[in-house]
């Protein structure tokens, strides 16, 4: 199911019971980060909340802001118009298995094809909700206008947090959207946090190598699937804008931006159009993190706006990091369902897969799979620190098919049981994630997997291998039915 605009999906989830409206003023600095936080650590990631009268430096915002709107199973399977992930999956899965790849390209070829075949190819239109208001540059209006948080106390400033960036290969023409946080310098300049890993910083480094001014649009808001799907790891070039159409199972309509040459949903709340200029850096941060620990000051390319555009009814949409759970958990956990089969493609033997909360995505990767032959749980770890940004993933744990990786507390049990650390375990280099504070060296780092599967010959394993504790069904029926009669 698409949604015409994000007001549309805060009514939605209105309905559904999702959502608490807060009525009295509260201000943007720290305050609504503060109930956010609460929120979103109450049992199941909390509600939705829609602040109506946000301040911003003593005066109300013209829009209210809503956040923790994709945070909790059910909120994040409604803003993918589906009763769970899960369904997603399934529908990937039958794209990959009408016929057959032999490998991740191919794989990702037949992905690109089934999002063709379902019509997910946007449409040009000549005008948009989201260019309802135009500002311009000479205008008064700018981003002091918008209702921005400041997140956590020691943050360098306010930071927009759900950007939905969008920018273009100048060398293919290929378009890229990426969620990278934006820190408000002043009216008109912020930082644009892309890290160097990330799609965004590629396209960047083809314009500075060329002297050529950026343009770049920031969408904020419209159908969810759109920041859902700009957060998503896809695969370099598998292109975000038809990902969300098949999300949504609707064609997108584009618009062109006012001042640069940059199509955007045409349905979004705002548009912040601008350039990045080649060269220009500017220390970015502090931030308080996804990692619960504070970011530190660095270099970053720096945002200029050209026009702010935006909807009449716009809605301002915001969330907040920090010591996990958090919102952020359900949109990474809503990508690791719906790729499973693409993980599943490359390596049939893999049966589930979760990233807890408590690892704050790449941190802990827990990994199911059947297994066949000697040293199979290593041939996956090292499968997945070459997958995209599976290359992250700081510790791998392998367990065995018949144990639920959903369910943390046994797969510690697998792991304290199933290993000797010098023989189960292995460390490698990779890159790391930037915003990993451990590592000696920013963007490099030691990964660490464990093999916590049951051992096989040939596995240096030199006894026999004891048979798990299970109870007889017989005797579980039995006690069931003893059970009901004793209630
Ligand atoms: C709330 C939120 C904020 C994020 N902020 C950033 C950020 O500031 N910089 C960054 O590089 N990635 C950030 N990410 C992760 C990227 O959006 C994610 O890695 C995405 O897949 C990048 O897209 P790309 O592969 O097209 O570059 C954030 C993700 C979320 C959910």
């Amino acid at each position: 199911m698409a949604y015409r605009s994000f007001g549309k999906f805060i009514e939605a989830l209105e309905q559904a019971g999702e959502l608490k409206r807060v009525a009295l003023p509260v201000d943007t600095d720290l305050l609504i980060a503060a109930w956010a936080d609460r929120e979103m650590k109450s049992p199941g990631g909390g509600k939705a909340l829609l602040f109506e009268q946000p301040i911003v430096d003593g005066a109300k915002s013209e829009f209210p802001v809503a956040i923790n709107t994709m945070g909790s199973r059910r909120r994040i399977a409604m803003a993918l118009g589906r009763e769970s992930a899960d369904e997603i999956a399934q529908e990937i899965q039958l794209i990959l298995k009408a016929k057959p790849p032999t490998d991740l390209r191919e794989g990702f070829a037949l992905l690109k094809q089934g999002i063709h075949l379902l019509h997910a190819r946007p449409k040009q239109v000549k005008e948009g909700a989201c260019q309802e208001i135009v500002h311009k540059i000479d205008n008064q209006f700018s981003l002091a206008d918008l209702p921005i948080l400041k997140c956590w106390p020691k943050d360098g400033g306010r930071f927009i947090t759900l950007p939905n960036v969008h920018t273009r290969d100048p060398e293919t023409g290929a378009r890229n959207v990426g969620v990278y946080r934006m820190q408000i310098y002043d009216k008109r300049t912020t930082g644009m946090h892309w890290q160097i890993h990330k799609v965004g910083a590629r396209h960047g480094k083809r314009y500075y190598e060329r002297g050529e001014r950026m343009p770049v649009a920031v969408t904020l808001g419209g159908d969810p699937v759109y920041t859902f799907a700009a957060t998503a790891p896809l695969p370099d070039g598998l292109d975000e804008i038809l990902f969300a159409g098949f999300l949504r199972k609707r064609s997108i309509e584009l618009v062109r931006c006012k001042t640069i040459d940059v199509d955007v949903p045409a349905d979004v709340d705002f548009v912040l159009e601008g350039y990045v200029q080649p060269g220009e850096m500017r220390p970015e941060g502090p931030f308080g993190d996804h990692t619960g620990f504070y970011t530190a000051l660095e270099d970053y390319p720096v945002f200029h706006l050209t026009a702010i555009t935006h909807r009449r009814d716009a809605v301002y949409p915001t969330t907040i990091v920090g010591v996990p759970p958090m919102e952020d958990y359900y949109l990474g956990d809503a990508s690791v369902r719906i790729f499973l089969p693409v993980f599943k493609m490359n390596f049939p033997e893999i049966v589930d897969m979760t990233l807890p909360p408590e690892g704050v995505f790449h941190n802990l990767v827990f990994v199911s799979i059947r297994k066949q032959y000697p040293y199979q749980a290593f041939k996956i770890m090292h499968g997945l620190w070459g997958m995209g940004q599976m290359m992250f993933s700081k510790y791998i744990v392998v367990v065995d098919e018949d144990c639920d990786v959903h369910n943390t507390s046994e797969v510690l049990f697998r792991l304290c049981a199933n290993t000797d650390p010098a023989r189960d375990t292995t460390f490698i280099k990779n890159p790391s994630d930037s915003l990993d504070h451990a590592p000696s060296e920013q963007n490099i780092g030691s990964h660490m997997g464990f093999d916590a599967t049951s051992k096989l010959p040939g596995e240096n394993y030199h006894r026999s291998w004891p048979e798990l504790l299970k109870m007889t069904d017989e005797a579980q029926k039995l006690v069931d039915a003893l059970q009901a009669q004793t209630r």
